[in-house]
């Protein structure tokens, strides 16, 4: 039945992850996934989230299907550590939130929910560059997808000029994405004055904002900060959707923890919303999974253990800033002439090297460092022992 099928292009970040798995070399190094690591180079379950399970052992005796749009105490933990526990949207009951398979689940059941509701025009614009999965998933949902200038990976530098002109012309009534906080890939995040502008510009071309919250804590350690984007929209009378993720805050990856948020113009708006989530998650997964969705419930509800997953952030968000100081200034050890500044002005998980894809081929080729072929390194990959040998490399491939 199958033999006129061409296999399916490797995905540019899991399938060079893939490759890595497969080389011998012991000094390889993997700069590809963003997804924590400790200074030895180790996956990490946060101490928060160890103590989340020995409760959740204690408590549970069942392993029971949880309803549709996931557990009623995740939602409402979930929307109040992304709106904040005085939101007036949550007093007012006009958010339809529902767990999801962590963020990508979120961009899936909020993708089809627009290609199948949404009003207006059902072209996404999305920032270029962006994740590669948000094109695919949003293409393979049915909606149609366009761009606005974001950043030039020559400059690193957001191209606020370029995003403000492009945002201007997008038609009336379409949606427009943007990324929380830490954007993935390029660590190039707007000031809070332009996030304030970018709003007032979006309500003025009459937009749907959807937001990307995949990084709330790693940007700048803190989860008050990193939520301006969109509160800054919500107070500005937007009614927009958030798509969020616990992968890489409460590094909960395989347990697969996110929610989808749209807030209403009332509360029976929101219900009806929900259940119209609820249709698309039934015919596609039936119901989450529980067990990550019990683990934010048990340290969000406790405030000693939520206290002490904020110092948890806060420590990861620290080792990737203190890991991009030492990348520049290995490679000016290594007597690196180029201007390696971008490193330590981005943040987030990632780094964009600046690297090209002929740079990366041979860092890989030549030393065994593995990253995606747009230059994108993951910085929870560097650690002390590996650093130098990084830089040098990057030296030789750049000289
Ligand atoms: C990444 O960008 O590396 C992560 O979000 C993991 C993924 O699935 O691509």
């Amino acid at each position: 039945w199958w033999k006129h099928l061409e296999n399916a292009p490797p995905d540019s970040i899991l399938g060079i992850k893939k490759i890595y798995n497969m080389d011998k070399n012991p000094n390889k190094v993997d700069l590809i996934v963003g997804a924590y690591r400790d200074a030895n180079g180790k996956p990490v379950i946060l101490p928060s989230v160890l103590e989340a399970e020995k409760m959740i052992e204690k408590k549970y005796t069942d392993k029971e299907y949880a309803p549709i749009s996931g557990l009623p105490q995740f939602n409402q933990l979930s929307a109040q550590l992304l709106l904040g526990p005085d939101s007036s949207v949550l007093c007012n009951q006009l958010n339809a939130t529902s767990q999801t398979v962590s963020g990508s689940g979120a961009l899936y059941v909020s993708g089809k929910f627009m290609a199948q509701f949404f009003p207006g025009n059902t072209c996404i614009y999305l920032p270029q560059p962006t994740w590669a999965n948000h094109e695919a998933i949003f293409k393979f949902v049915g909606l149609e997808v366009a761009w606005y200038r974001y950043c030039d990976p020559k400059v690193s530098k957001l191209d606020f000029e370029g995003l403000m002109d492009d945002i201007n012309k997008i038609p009336e009534k379409s949606i427009a994405f943007f990324q929380g906080c830490a954007h993935n890939p390029t660590g190039v995040d707007p000031s809070q004055e332009q996030w304030c502008e970018i709003s007032q510009l979006v309500k003025k071309r009459q937009l749907f904002p959807v937001f990307d919250v995949a990084y709330q804590g790693f940007a700048s350690g803190d989860f008050y900060n990193d939520a301006f984007s969109f509160r800054t929209f919500l107070q500005d009378g937007h009614k927009v959707a958030i798509l969020q993720s616990y992968s890489k805050s409460m590094g909960l990856y395989g347990e697969r923890t996110g929610s989808c948020t749209f807030i209403a113009d009332c509360k029976s708006e929101a219900d009806t919303i929900l259940t119209q989530m609820e249709e698309i998650i039934r015919k596609t997964y039936s119901s989450p999974p529980i067990h990550g969705s019990r683990i934010v419930v048990e340290i969000l509800a406790d405030e000693n253990l939520k206290y002490m997953w904020f110092q948890e952030v806060k420590m990861m968000s620290e080792r990737l800033k203190a890991m991009r100081n030492a990348l520049k200034e290995n490679l000016e050890k290594a007597g690196s002439k180029h201007n390696w500044d971008h490193i330590v002005h981005q943040i987030g998980m990632f780094c964009l090297s600046k690297l090209t894809p002929k740079q990366v081929k041979k860092l890989t080729d030549d030393y065994h460092i593995y990253l995606p072929a747009d230059g994108r390194i993951s910085v929870a990959g560097l650690t002390t022992k590996n650093v130098q040998y990084v830089a040098n490399a990057i030296h030789e491939v750049t000289k």
